[in-house]
């Protein structure tokens, strides 16, 4: 029996997957920017693994910056999406890849874009590893995306429970 069984998950995308599909996107990613220098945000804590292996994949000139917002307490949306800390570097005038683990009810996104948008980048798009299929209405806001899951509680590749299983290298699900 596999550790993941061990522990009571379902893999829902695997580490290869995970890999193979970020290949794909970060070749999207440098092929719509054609050297145009981007500034990729991540959104902390969950797409800092997602972040750290997209951006070694896009071959192009690119900086990174970091911005923190939380929504869940206990594995569960609150409904206020809360700015903890903002990132860095003016991004006015110039081209934006916000990078986030998952888009479940979009409220986070949403709340991100209208922040981003004051900021006036030149253009603003949005890559997601994960979206939960919930019909909240926000798919057209992700540019580029990397896996749709079902509305299950997920983990793993930076998504946590609690703060833990961020470390694990597949997307996972309770049993
Ligand atoms: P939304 O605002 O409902 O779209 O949720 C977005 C944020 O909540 C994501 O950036 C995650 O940090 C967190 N989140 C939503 N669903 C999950 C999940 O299934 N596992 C872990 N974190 C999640
Ligand atoms: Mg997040």
């Amino acid at each position: 029996m596999c550790r993941a069984m061990q522990k009571g998950l379902d893999i829902l995308v695997t580490a290869a997957e995970i890999q193979k599909r970020i290949e794909e996107m970060a070749g999207k990613i440098a092929e719509d920017y054609k050297n145009r220098p981007l500034v990729v945000v991540g959104v902390l804590k969950g797409s800092f693994i997602f972040m750290a292996d997209l951006v070694r994949q896009i071959s192009m000139p690119l900086t990174c910056d970091f911005l923190r917002v939380a929504s869940y307490e206990h594995d569960h949306p609150t409904g206020v999406v809360r700015m903890e800390f903002d990132m860095t570097q003016p991004v006015t005038g110039k081209d934006v890849l916000l990078v986030e683990d998952i888009v479940d009810t979009g409220n986070t996104l949403r709340a991100l874009l209208n922040h981003m948008e004051l900021k006036k980048p030149a253009t603003l798009k949005v890559c997601s590893l994960l979206y939960k299929e919930v019909g909240s209405g926000v798919r057209e806001k992700i540019d580029y995306l990397g896996f749709t899951v079902p509305p299950r509680y997920v983990i793993g590749y930076g998504l946590d429970s609690e703060g833990l299983y961020r470390s694990l290298p597949y997307v996972a699900a309770f049993k």
